[in-house]
C-alpha cells in the first residue's frame, strides 16, 4: 500500500484488537518513527502495553482495546514544534496505515499526565497517536461514534482558492486535505493557488491548529505527489520534480525454503537492486538492466508482482520505485563497484531487521505473501 493509497484507507480507529504488538511489529513502527525523528527534528517515542493510559477515567470510553500508542513530542525551544508534530507524525500515522494498523490521533481524551511523566525534559507533548491492530469491520458502537466525530468534509471550494486556474497536481492535493484528520475536525486550513505558488493559511487559531495545518500540508504534498513547504501559517510549497527507478526482489529457492538478495546502496543502506529509468524504456527493461548493473546477473522477472514504493531521495524531489519479482537466471554475482557496498542471500526473518526503511520492509512482506501463496518454488 502506498501513502496516496493509505490516505483512502485510513479513518481513525478508537476500537482496538486486545493483543500485544509482535516484537517485528515493534521494530518496524520504530524504524518508522526513528525515520521520522531525524527528518524533522522530533522525539516521536513508541509506547507499548500502556492501557492506563485509555481506561477507567471520565471521558475516555470512545476508546477501547488500546494497548500502545505513540507520543507525538518535539524539542519545546523549535518554535515550530506544533507543526512539526502534526507533519512528521501524519507521515508516521500513514506508514502506520500502510502496515495494516488502525490509528486515531488524540489531544484530548487522555491521560495526559502519564504521558507526558515518560518525556525528558525540554520536550514537549502535542499529542499522542493511538496504534495498533483493528478489526475487519467497524462495531456498531464505532459506527455511532464515527457518525459523530465524521462530520461530512469541506468541500474543495472551501478548502482552497484559484481552483479554477490550478493544475491537476493542486487539486489532487485538496483532494488529499480532504480526507486529512483535524481535532474536532474542524479542517481550519485554507490553500491558495496564484500565479503558480501555493500558500496554506490558517483559517482559525485553537489548541490544535499548529498540528492540523502540519497534518494538511502533508496530506496535500502526498496528493500533489511531491514538494516542499516552509513552516509556519502562510508557509509555501514548492511542487517537487519527479523521478522514477524499477528494480526486484530477487529470490531463490534453498535446501530448506527461499531467500532474498538484498544490496547494500552507496548511502550504506539496505534495499533491494534498483535504478534510475531511462527515456524511452519501459519498467521491465529497466527492472534487468539495472539489476545487471547492480549484481551481474540476469534474471527473470515476474511482473504480475508489482509494487510502488514512494519516497523523497532529497529535498523537492519525489520517487516511483516499481519493484517486480526475480528469479537469478545466469550471470556472475559482483556488487556494482560504484554504486553498491555490498550484495547478500538472507532468508526472509533475517532479511526483516536488515532493511532500513520501513516501506521496503512492506515490498518484502508483500513478496513473501506472494510466494507462499501464488507460486511454485523454481
Ligand atoms: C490534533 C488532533 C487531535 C484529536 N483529538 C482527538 C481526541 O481527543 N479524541 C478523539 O476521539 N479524536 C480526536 N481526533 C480525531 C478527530 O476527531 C478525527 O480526525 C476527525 O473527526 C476526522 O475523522 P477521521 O480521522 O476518521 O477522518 C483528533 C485529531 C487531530 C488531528
Amino acid at each position: 500500500m502506498t501513502y496516496p493509497e493509505a490516505i483512502i484507507r485510513r479513518i481513525s480507529n478508537r476500537k482496538y484488537v486486545s493483543r500485544p504488538l509482535r516484537e517485528e511489529e515493534i521494530s518496524e513502527l520504530n524504524k518508522l518513527i526513528e525515520q521520522n525523528n531525524r527528518a524533522g527534528g522530533l522525539r516521536l517515542r513508541l509506547v507499548t502495553e500502556c492501557p492506563e493510559v485509555f481506561s477507567g477515567l471520565k471521558g475516555y470510553g470512545m476508546f477501547s482495546g488500546v494497548r500502545n500508542l505513540i507520543l507525538i513530542a518535539g524539542p519545546e525551544s523549535d518554535p515550530d514544534v506544533e507543526e512539526k508534530c502534526g507533519y512528521y507524525g501524519e507521515k508516521v500515522v500513514l506508514g502506520a496505515t500502510t502496515m495494516g494498523f488502525g490509528t486515531c490521533w488524540v489531544g484530548g481524551t487522555y491521560d495526559k499526565e502519564r504521558c507526558q511523566a515518560l518525556l525528558q525534559s525540554g520536550e514537549k507533548l502535542c499529542c499522542v497517536v493511538t496504534v495498533g491492530p483493528v478489526a475487519d469491520q467497524p462495531s456498531a458502537k464505532e459506527k455511532v461514534i464515527r457518525g459523530v466525530m465524521q462530520r461530512k468534509s469541506k468541500t474543495p471550494a472551501e478548502l482552497s482558492m484559484g481552483l479554477g486556474a490550478a493544475p491537476a497536481w493542486f487539486m489532487s492535493g485538496i483532494a488529499a486535505v480532504q480526507r486529512a484528520p483535524s481535532a474536532r475536525n474542524l479542517q481550519p486550513v485554507r490553500f491558495l493557488y496564484s500565479n503558480g505558488a501555493v500558500t496554506a493559511q490558517l483559517t482559525e487559531k485553537h489548541n490544535f491548529s499548529n498540528v492540523d495545518l502540519g497534518i494538511a500540508k502533508y496530506h496535500f504534498e502526498v496528493g500533489a505527489h511531491g514538494g516542499a513547504w516552509t513552516w509556519g501559517d502562510g508557509g509555501t510549497f514548492t511542487k517537487a520534480v519527479e523521478e522514477k527507478s524499477c528494480g526486484a526482489v530477487i529470490w531463490r529457492k534453498t535446501e530448506n525454503g527461499h531467500e532474498y538478495l538484498l544490496a547494500q546502496h552507496g548511502a550504506a543502506h539496505w534495499s533491494f537492486p534498483k535504478g534510475h529509468m531511462e527515456k524511452g524504456e519501459k519498467e521491465a527493461d529497466t527492472a534487468k538492466r539495472e539489476i545487471l548493473e547492480e549484481t551481474g546477473l540476469t534474471v527473470e522477472l515476474d511482473t504480475r508482482f508489482r509494487e510502488l514504493v514512494i519516497y523523497a531521495p532529497r529535498r523537492g524531489v519525489i520517487k516511483d520505485v516499481v519493484f517486480f519479482l526475480a528469479t537469478p537466471t545466469g550471470g556472475e554475482e559482483h556488487p556494482q563497484a560504484e554504486e553498491i557496498l555490498q550484495l547478500g542471500w538472507f532468508s526472509y526473518a533475517d532479511a526483516l531487521p536488515l532493511i532500513t526503511f520501513a516501506s521496503d520492509v512492506e515490498v518484502l512482506k508483500a513478496a513473501e505473501n506472494y510466494i507462499q501463496s501464488n507460486t511454485k518454488q523454481p
